[in-house]
């Protein structure tokens, strides 16, 4: 008998050693110390021993019942072990949805560019890109603004502090892409159907303007053209942008490097031109066109007997307002990183 028991603890503790799995522990138990386990079994034939033996087999088979209990729960217990959630990973259930990633998209100000782009391409129109950093050439003076003129001022530039070049003066952060149209001209390709769209910058920072903030502006220089040129790719425009309903109306102005000049208004897609708090008349000002002076064609090298054109520069930012209807309270979170703010567009 005594044997016997030695024999099974022998045989119980390699089996608890040699698994790490919470569900053959609990067999080993039920095997050993269970209703029909051996050693359940072995302890119920005790009584049949003889007296004098009884009290020392009957004190080693409890200590080997409590031994495997204490070799089971501490292995239990232990680190390794594989419960339940564990060993279910190994049945891997298809079936179950992913987890998913959170995805980035782009930032709508990139979308609105990519879709003007887009429909200006369209017709024919070829995007370009010029200097961030420009000279006061570019920027004014090819453009017909003359020196010390406060029509400068409107621009609100930012001046770079660098020596003045010999002809082209200060260095500047462009402040609007018609910059664009003399470099466009340098070229000396014609006829031109540039579309610039950049980064423009003025030293101004409230609820409706950012320092930096984005112009694209379209050119179009050729033999016999005007006005109805214009007027034509603004109704394509507007049409292909914000949807058939809209309506735009043309407006003399003044810009130095446009003669005649015009401001656009576009009607308020809120109130469909009757007029609300967003557009208090029913119009928005959309930004500048013009037939292109001919002394901006001049400083382009481009020769005015033969050749006229058309010029506008808008805000990517405003036309993308006016298409989504949003009147933003303050247009600097465009550009403030929120992502409560940006994960609606
Ligand atoms: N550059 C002008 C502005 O920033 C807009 C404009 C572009 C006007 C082209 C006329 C022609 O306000």
């Amino acid at each position: 008998m005594e044997e016997e028991l030695i024999n099974l603890q022998t045989n119980a503790s390699s089996l608890i050693i040699s698994t790490d799995d919470a569900e053959e522990l609990e067999k080993i138990r039920e095997d050993f110390l269970g209703k029909d386990g051996s050693l359940t079994d072995a302890i119920k034939r005790i009584g049949k021993l003889p007296q004098e033996s009884r009290p020392e087999i009957g004190k080693l088979a409890n200590e080997i019942k409590n031994t495997i209990e204490d070799l089971i729960s501490h292995k239990l217990k232990s680190k390794k072990i594989n419960t339940g959630p564990a060993k279910r990973s190994k049945k891997i259930d298809v079936t179950m949805p992913g987890q998913a990633l959170p995805l980035g998209h782009l930032h709508l100000i990139t979308q609105g560019i990519e879709e003007i782009t887009n429909i200006f391409e369209h017709i024919g129109f070829t995007r370009v890109r010029y200097p961030e950093v420009e000279w006061d050439w570019y920027a004014f003076t090819a453009l017909n603004f003359p020196e010390n003129h406060p029509a400068r001022d409107d621009w609100e530039t930012f001046f770079v502090k660098e020596e003045p070049h010999p002809k082209n003066g200060q260095m500047v952060l462009t402040p609007h892409t018609s910059s664009g149209q003399i470099r466009e001209m340098e070229k000396g390709e014609l006829p031109i159907k540039m579309l610039n769209v950049a980064k423009c910058y003025r030293r101004q920072s409230d609820v409706s303007h950012v320092p930096m903030f984005h112009q694209f502006e379209g050119l179009v220089v050729g033999e016999n053209i005007s006005i109805t040129h214009l007027k034509g790719v603004l109704d394509y425009f507007f049409k292909s942008y914000l949807g058939e309903k809209r309506k735009f109306r043309i407006r003399p102005y003044h810009f130095q490097f446009t003669e005649p000049s015009f401001e656009i208004d576009v009607s308020c897609g809120v109130c469909n031109g009757r007029g609300c708090k967003l557009c208090k008349a029913g119009w928005l000002e959309l930004g500048g066109a013009g037939m292109v002076h001919p002394n901006v064609l001049k400083n382009g090298g481009i020769d005015t007997k033969k050749y006229t054109g058309f010029a506008f520069g808008w805000g990517v930012e405003r036309v993308l307002m006016m298409k989504e209807d949003l009147a933003l309270e303050d247009l600097r979170i465009l550009y403030s990183n929120d992502l409560r703010f940006l994960e609606q567009f």
